[in-house]
């Protein structure tokens, strides 16, 4: 079984997954941009079953490693120390202002995990996990059985890697499907149906904004099983302009992003 999970980028969507690892029990090694010193907070907030190291050292320790960065920073993937590994790309196309542009994505002749498998040429990687917002990691994350479990859908090449990033996701709370290789995944790529809004829920009519919100961040979205996922994977067409955009997203998933971004500043 996968003991040690290895991330880079430790952020909105990275932090979450690894206090989901955590809870887990399993071993995590974080790194990101700015090196490990950065990350001794929250290091010592998720406790001993974490450590903060190089991208390098994070690659090599990792026995499953999650690639959370912005799409536009893929080339600092270490190659090297991440062949031979299984490497699940969470990241998302936001052309422009945050990723720049990529002429064969924008184009359709590649999807954004193919890219990340050309990089990463000796990995098997995974397309998972990047199809729900950060906080909704949380609060649909259900052991299995629980009635309220909810299906995610997954891509890749290679079978035994699917195998077990659907493992680990079984592990952290959900269910997982296989939609194809990497060259279908834009089936669940950004603007597309099975992007974040099956997760989200709906947010009752006549709440104001605070109780809004607190319903918003509380609620998971109603569980979808595999076939449900299946049939709107295989139902969705190619979304044009490829990437995402703030207009696809539920508009108070892009206040409460806006909100960690001024945060930061
Ligand atoms: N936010 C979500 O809900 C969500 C959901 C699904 C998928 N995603 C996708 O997941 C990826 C990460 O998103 P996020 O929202 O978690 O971003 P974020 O909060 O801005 O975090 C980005 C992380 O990447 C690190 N990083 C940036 N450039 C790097 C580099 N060149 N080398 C190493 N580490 C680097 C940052 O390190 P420092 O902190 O040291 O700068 C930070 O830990 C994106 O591709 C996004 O589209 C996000």
């Amino acid at each position: 079984m996968t003991k040690t999970i290895g991330f880079i980028g430790t952020g909105m969507i990275g932090g979450a997954l690894a206090r989901l690892a955590v809870a887990a029990g399993y071993n995590v090694v974080v790194s990101s941009a700015r090196g490990p010193e950065a990350l001794a907070g929250f290091v010592a907030e998720l406790g001993p079953q974490v450590r903060a190291a190089s991208v390098e050292e994070a690659a090599d320790a990792a026995d499953l490693f999650i690639a959370s960065i912005p799409l536009g920073a893929f080339k600092s993937l270490p190659a090297a120390h991440l062949a031979g590994k299984i490497v699940i790309d969470t990241m998302n196309y936001y052309p422009s202002a945050r990723d720049g542009n990529f002429p064969d994505i924008d184009a359709a002749k590649l999807t954004t995990s193919e890219m990340v498998q050309q990089h990463l040429k000796d990995s098997k990687v995974v397309k998972a996990l990047h199809n729900l917002d950060f906080h909704h990691l949380f609060a649909n994350a259900r052991p299995a059985g629980d009635a309220g479990r909810t299906t995610l859908p997954i891509a890749g090449d290679d079978a035994e890697a699917k195998k077990a990033v659907g493992q680990f996701m079984d592990t952290i709370g959900y269910s997982a499907v296989d939609i194809g290789p990497l060259a279908e995944s834009w089936r669940i790529e950004p603007g597309t149906p099975i992007y974040v809004w099956p997760y989200v829920p709906a947010i009752p009519e006549g709440l104001n904004e605070k109780d809004a919100r607190a319903w918003y961040l509380e609620n998971a979205g109603e569980p979808l099983s595999a076939e449900q996922v299946k049939q709107i994977t295989a139902n969705t067409e190619r979304h044009f302009p490829v990437g995402g955009s703030p207009d696809d997203l539920p508009p108070i998933h892009v206040t409460l992003v806006g909100e960690v971004y001024k945060s930061r500043q």
